[in-house]
């Protein structure tokens, strides 16, 4: 077995060979969140992904993530380190369901949530994500919303919107795991400290928080806050990359147990072997691929407000 800096030493030689870019959410281990080019949110990356003069882009995060890349960037190479790292809640819509919804609710626009997949995003008037929900659902002319695939997000921009939003029964399992009482004992632990949580949390979390941001919002918040202690509420992968940015503040998880399996699936090893053997490529069939970039592009219009 190689040593850790002889792995990473290898990556930033090949990264140059290559001429590639790594892009790391901000979920993933932090031994990859240390080598990312760019770390950040499913938006960030995949705006990065576009905007980078590069050959190549290994996006470490999950399949929708490096999915949106690849529809986006067409002309890179976009290559995942392990193909097995899927987004559960993703796969909680399939085409033939979603178009059912769709007769049943002519008059509705359709807001998919960007982690979702490539065949989803095609059948869907415009993206959103964690960072832009509510606006992008107040931007269209629509009075009724589905919005898929995730029920707390719906929830949560409908708390915040006068349409009506017909959510979709899917959710991301290690958000959903977390619940009031997890709130109240992190609260009653850390009396000082001020609460975020992501708006995939159910609402009995977001009811007891201070704020509600994606992991970039999160980020970008704690820069700015006088508040020295805070706890977050969301995948605890998050904790490094705040503790590693902001050592003088203190970050506490909301519960030890909020870990997403698939976004710890890639590591060092897994970023190296991808790029010696230029794997796993990801495609999206050029039909489809023009079809989400569609709703991708429109999304991309509304600016964020994080
Ligand atoms: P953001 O980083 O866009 O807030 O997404 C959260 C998430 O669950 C990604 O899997
Ligand atoms: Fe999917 Fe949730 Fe994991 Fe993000 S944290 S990849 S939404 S299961």
């Amino acid at each position: 077995m190689q040593d850790k800096q002889t792995i990473v030493d290898r990556i930033n030689s090949l990264k140059e060979e290559r001429n590639a870019v790594i892009l790391v959410h901000n979920y993933c281990r932090g031994e990859v969140q240390d080598i990312a080019d760019f770390l950040g949110d499913s938006l960030g990356l995949s705006l990065e992904a576009v905007q980078q003069d590069a050959d190549v882009i290994v996006f470490c995060g999950v399949n929708f993530m490096a999915e949106s890349a690849a529809i986006l960037s067409p002309e890179k190479t976009v290559i995942i380190p392990d193909m097995d790292a899927r987004c559960p809640m993703a796969n909680m819509i399939d085409v033939p369901s979603l178009r059912q919804a769709k007769e049943e609710h002519p008059t509705a626009a359709v807001v998919c949530y960007v982690n979702s997949l490539a065949e989803i995003k095609a059948e869907s008037d415009i993206c959103c994500t964690s960072a832009n929900a509510v606006d992008v659902v107040n931007s269209l002319d629509a009075d009724e919303i589905l919005f898929v695939p995730d029920k707390n997000l719906a929830d949560y921009v409908a708390h915040h919107t006068d349409k009506t939003i017909i959510p979709w029964n899917g959710c991301c399992p290690t958000h959903d795991q977390m619940l009031l009482g997890d709130v109240l004992k992190a609260k009653s632990e850390h009396p000082a400290a001020q609460v975020m949580a992501h708006p995939e949390c159910r609402r009995e979390v977001l009811q007891e928080v201070d704020h509600v941001f994606s992991t970039t919002g999160m980020t970008k918040y704690a820069t700015r806050t006088s508040c020295k202690e805070m706890i977050v509420a969301t995948e605890n992968g998050m904790l490094h990359r705040l503790r590693r940015d902001m050592p003088d503040k203190t970050f506490y998880p909301i519960s030890e147990y909020s870990i997403c399996p698939d976004m710890k699936m890639i590591d060092l090893e897994a970023v190296l072997r991808s790029l010696e053997n230029m794997e796993y490529v990801i495609t999206v069939p050029e039909e489809l691929r023009v079809r989400a970039k569609h709703a991708l592009d429109r999304m991309l219009t509304i600016k964020r407000s994080d």
